[in-house]
């Protein structure tokens, strides 16, 4: 007969004694076990924090919405703080009336509730010339997966009433950065928001409170934080973000630029480098999401063999135009060393492609634009480690 487990038949402390009330977090914080659970920054990436990056924990959630407090940080002149009552939105330019909106204003306008992904990018950018960081936190965590609550950008352009030489948008922000982008009308005038809620809740400082510009499926420099101008014209404004930053130099010298959707793209979070197999053989999980910025991921394929067999994983959850979407393959691990790869198919019928393949078209120049298929290296005891195969 086995040892009885004084977990069950012992009494525990949590049982003998009376917990917390309801007033302990008038703000609920996640359990003291979950401390681990955390954003973390690469050191050596950034020489100062205030123009910098950190990560989201993708190898620890589950389900497709990534937790207001997990989101990745992408700053590049630290986090504006902006007193609601001091909010203002210009929009200005080749319009009939140039006009500034408080938040009051903005509240009168009809909303909308999207999820969408928000990714980086430089996201995976690090890899390009080969494995480098190791967890799906560094090499895939610059992305996050939010419902946001916001106003169709095109209502607002339709008060200011844009002139019909209207062709561009340039989304300025409030932070120190002053950050711009050139944005197509025809995108503006398709599915941006002029968001003020995540999740549910107010923008987070980090993510751009009180306003940020949500650009379903585009790249997230394009998403401007701390949102204060719009202005209006005829051409793009070929600011550096767009110049010398997010384009893509080609091997013969050549760059690429205005490359704004996000590609198919998928990564395997458990198990991975920060989340390795501690359970032993047998009955397995294995987990991780898949985006498109053209649409959705009606399939992912999984290989544990280094892609000489591949198995159709199982979708699960909604499935939403421009989100994350959570893919799992449950199997019986043998206990033997495995090569895991997932494949993100999206709904245009694009695949995504392998890291070789990818830099037959690209070079090995880029730092943006990088979704080529991931590898984790498994060994017997379950220790997963970033490898690249070929
Ligand atoms: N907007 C402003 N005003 N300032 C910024 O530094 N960073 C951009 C974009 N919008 C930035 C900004 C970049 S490069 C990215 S990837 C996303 O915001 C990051 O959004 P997040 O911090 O919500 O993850
Ligand atoms: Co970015």
């Amino acid at each position: 007969k086995a040892q009885a487990d004084p977990l069950i038949v012992e009494k525990q402390p949590w049982s003998q004694f009376l917990g917390a009330g309801v007033d302990e977090a008038p703000y609920g914080m996640p359990s003291k076990f979950e401390a681990h659970v955390r954003r973390q920054d690469v050191p050596w990436l950034t020489a100062d924090p205030i123009s910098s990056v950190n990560f989201t924990p993708l190898h620890e959630l589950d389900g497709i919405i990534t937790p207001n407090g997990l989101c990745f940080e992408r700053h590049h002149g630290g986090v504006a703080e902006i007193a609601p009552q001091d909010y203002r939105l210009m929009i200005n330019g080749l319009v009939d009336r140039e006009l500034v909106f408080t938040l009051e204003d903005l509240m009168r306008f009809p909303r909308e509730n999207h999820v969408y992904f928000l990714e980086c990018a430089a996201n995976s950018g690090m890899e390009w010339a080969g494995s480098q960081l190791n967890g799906c936190q560094f090499t895939h965590g610059m992305i996050h997966n939010v419902m946001y609550t916001g106003i169709p950008l095109r209502l607002l352009l339709e008060e200011a009433g844009v002139k019909t030489t209207a062709e561009w948008l340039l989304p300025e922000g409030a932070d120190a950065s002053g950050m711009t982008r050139s944005i197509p009308m025809e995108k503006a005038m398709d599915d941006c928001l002029v968001a003020f809620k995540m999740n549910g809740e107010a923008l987070r400082p980090e993510q751009g409170y009180p306003v940020r510009l949500v650009v379903p499926g585009w790249e997230g420099n394009m998403w401007v934080k701390w949102l204060r101008r719009i202005e209006i014209g005829d051409q793009p404004w070929h600011h550096r973000e767009e110049t010398s930053k997010y384009t893509d130099l080609f091997a013969n010298g050549k760059a690429r630029r205005f490359t704004w959707e996000m590609d198919a793209k998928s990564v395997i979070t458990s198990p991975s480098p920060q989340k390795p197999i501690t359970h032993g053989p047998g009955p397995m999980v294995l987990t991780g999401v898949a985006w498109s910025g053209r649409g959705t991921i009606p399939r992912v394929d999984v290989t544990i063999d280094g892609g000489i067999n591949w198995h159709q994983a199982r979708m699960s959850g909604p499935s939403f135009d421009k989100s994350m979407h959570r893919f799992y393959y449950d199997f019986n691990w043998d206990g033997k060393p495995m090569l895991l790869q997932s494949r993100a198919h999206d709904s245009t019928g694009y695949v995504q492609p392998t890291k070789d393949a990818l830099r037959a078209v690209r070079g090995e120049n880029s730092i943006y634009h990088n979704n080529s298929i991931q590898t984790w290296a498994v060994n017997e005891q379950g220790v997963a480690e970033n490898v690249e195969i070929s």
